[in-house]
């Protein structure tokens, strides 16, 4: 075990993580776009949390909004830095627990269940994009979300 309580990383389960993330990476606008929709469509009541995409209901609307690829974008490169420095604990830590405290004060997110859902959201759509995944890439992945949505979680 170290910082923040999960386990290390094997090196297999960060190759397979690796691997799968690069084929999600190679087209990760129309990825993000995919996964923000199917996100809303299921969580609803996580929309208003969006001031600026309370407005845009299609896939179409999600695709055309500057606001909404502008967002997801920042997911993406979140979980891509996540996934690059997943061993170092103390450098996420520090992204994390800051947007952990930006998401309350700044983004006025009150319900951080949903940082577990929109993590599943994305790991959905990587599984789908590579036809599955092998056992150490899903438990290399199940690390990696585990680790980010302590983070967020920390500051509530
Ligand atoms: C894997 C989970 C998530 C990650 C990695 C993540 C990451 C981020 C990042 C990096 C930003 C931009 C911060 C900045 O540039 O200062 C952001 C903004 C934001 N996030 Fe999250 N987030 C996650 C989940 C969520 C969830 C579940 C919600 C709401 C239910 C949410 C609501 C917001 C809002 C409202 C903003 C501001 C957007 C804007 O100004 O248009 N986030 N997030």
């Amino acid at each position: 075990m170290s910082a923040h309580g999960i386990a290390r990383t094997t090196e297999g389960e960060r190759a397979a993580v690796r691997a799968s993330w690069a084929v999600l990476m190679k087209d990760y606008e129309h990825a993000g776009v995919q996964i923000l929709d199917k996100f809303f469509k299921a969580n609803p009541a996580a929309k208003p949390f969006f001031t600026k995409m309370k407005d845009l209901h299609t896939l179409e609307d999600l695709a055309s909004s500057a606001d909404a690829r502008w967002h997801v974008e920042r997911i993406i490169q979140a979980v891509n830095f996540a996934v690059i420095n997943i061993e170092d604990r103390e450098k996420l830590s520090n992204k994390f627990v800051k947007l952990s405290q930006d998401h309350i004060e700044e983004f006025h997110v009150t319900d951080p269940q949903y940082f577990m859902i929109l993590s599943q959201t994305i790991l959905d759509e990587v599984e789908k994009r590579n036809g599955g995944l092998s056992g150490e890439g899903k438990s290399g992945w199940h690390k990696v979300m585990t680790i980010i949505c302590k983070m967020l979680k920390s500051k509530y």
